[in-house]
Order: C-alpha cells, then structure tokens, then sequence
C-alpha cells in the first residue's frame, strides 16, 4: 500500500489530507495520505525513515520548505531557482528528488478559471515578495511574461528576487504599489494581505485596468478584499483555492499513478 502525506509544523490547518483523500478514494486507489508534524531538528531523521515505512513521497509545507533542498539528492532547475520545494518523491533507489509545483499550479488556476488569459498580453503586475511570490514570479516569467513589476513592504526582497530573476523584472517602491498596477494584463496579490486575521488589504486598486485579471493567493477568505475590488472595476477574477488544488496534482499522479482531476469535487473535498 503506498503511503504518502505532509509534513510541517504547525501541520493542522493543511488541507492536503482532505484533497489527497478524496482523490484516493474517487480512483479506488488503496493508499494513505497522512499530516505530519516534524520539528525542524528530527527533519532529516524523518526524511531517512519514511522510504523504509512505505512511503513513496511527501508533500512539504512551512517551515521546511526550504530545508528540504539540502536534503534531497536530485533538485528541480525550478525548485532551485525558486529556493523551495513541495513535493518529494522516494526513488526506488533510495534517492530523494524534491520539486516545486507551486508555479505551475498557480498558471494552471490561472488557464482554468480565466481561459483567454494570455502571458505576453501584457505586464504582469506581483504584489509581495516572500517564498509564495517566488514561485508564482518564476512561472509567469516561464509563460513568457515579458514584464514583471513587483513591490514588497521589505524593498530588499524584491530587489533579491530581480537580482535572481533577472532583467524582465522591475521592482516597485511599496509607496507605488497602486501605480504599478497601471497597464498591467495580470495583477496577484502574493502577500497575506486581506486573509482572515491578518492585516487588510488597503492598496488602491484605480489605475487596474478592467482588462486585467486579478488572482489571490489568499484564499481564506475565497472573495478576499483584493479579489471583490478587482471585481468592482470589470476586472476577470481568479480565486486563490484553485492554486491549491493544482499545485497537489503531479505528486498525486508519481506517488499513486492517477493523474487525478481538478473539478468541482476537488473544490469541495476543501470547503
Ligand atoms: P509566503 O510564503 O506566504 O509568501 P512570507 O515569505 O512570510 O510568506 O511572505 C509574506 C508576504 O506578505 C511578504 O511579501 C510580506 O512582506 P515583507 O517581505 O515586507 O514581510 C507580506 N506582508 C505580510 N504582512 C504585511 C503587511 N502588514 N504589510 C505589507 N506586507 C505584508
């Protein structure tokens, strides 16, 4: 029987569990999916063992995101270039190999809820520049972006990520955040702004062309503030949840052999 799961700390709040659930029990799959919590110091330890229990791979969630890198044998261009990684697979021959889906689940909610949305339509427009920013910075560049402006709170994150990312990049003072969105064909909020119990989101929104589409990382709430005033101004919206679902699919498809759909009944295994 394959096992897999998630590991971090705190692990509780993960929907992982739930969406790998039903997903096995959708296929007729006879695997496991199980939360778990691991502190920073038993890591490596844990990542040891697991092979020799069953497991064929993990999801990986904060704080080991990054730690993960120097402790896999075999690293994905993307997983290093984006500095994390969220899915290991076990090898048959005891290798380790981690990846970084995050990016390719946010273009693949991106291409399913807003279709027409096209990379090279024009700027793309990143709010924040922490390690969710990363990844979603390091696939719409992928896509053929050929403009990324970005703008954080902490003006050396961006610059870090132009520094790495290179010239398509161009950094915003957080003070131009809302004129950064002037002329831009793609617009994400990457920050924790506007979340459940965390601080509201208060950039102004009246240059955001009604052209543009507008996606969230925050999904809690599903309309977040950002999303309702992108809404306002005409713009095509994307909710941050699908981003969740679609990152889960190519770990699913290694560990179990299924590559499983991200449909409704996806959706609502979450809710
Ligand atoms: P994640 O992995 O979710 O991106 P993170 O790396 O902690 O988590 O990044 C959080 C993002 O939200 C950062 O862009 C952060 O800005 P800083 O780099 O300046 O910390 C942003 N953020 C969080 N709280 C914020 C606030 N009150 N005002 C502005 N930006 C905030």
């Amino acid at each position: 029987v394959p096992l897999s799961g998630v590991i971090g700390m705190p692990i509780g709040h993960s929907k992982s569990p739930r969406l790998h659930g039903h997903w096995l029990k959708h296929y007729g799959i006879n695997g496991h999916y199980v939360p778990m919590s691991v502190m920073p110091e038993h890591l490596a330890e844990v990542l040891r063992v697991l092979p020799f229990a069953g497991f064929v791979g993990l999801n990986v969630t904060i704080p080991h995101k990054e730690a993960v890198l120097t402790l896999a044998d075999v690293v994905t261009d993307r997983a290093a270039l984006i500095g994390a990684a969220n899915t290991l697979i076990f090898r048959p021959d005891g290798k380790i190999h981690a990846d970084n889906t995050d990016g390719y689940g946010f273009i693949a909610n991106l291409r399913q809820y807003a279709p027409d949305w096209q990379a090279d339509a024009g700027p793309a427009a990143v709010i924040g520049a922490g390690g969710a920013a990363r990844a979603v910075v390091a696939s719409l560049l992928d896509s053929g972006v050929h403009e990324l402006r970005i703008t954080n709170r902490t003006r050396l994150r961006a610059e870090q990520i132009k520094g790495e990312f290179g010239a398509r990049v161009v950094v915003y003072d957080w003070a131009q955040a809302g004129n950064m969105l002037d002329g831009a064909a793609t617009a994400v909020n990457a920050t924790s702004l506007g979340m459940t119990g965390k601080q509201p989101f208060r950039i102004p929104l009246d240059a955001l062309s009604p052209d543009a589409v507008a996606t969230d990382l925050v999904y809690t709430p599903l309309m977040t503030p950002f999303l309702e005033g992108a809404q306002q101004r005409g713009c095509r919206i994307v909710d941050g949840l699908g981003m969740l679902l679609h990152q889960a699919a190519p770990g699913f498809e290694r560990w179990f052999g299924q590559r499983p759909e991200v449909d409704e009944a996806a959706r609502a295994a979450v809710l």
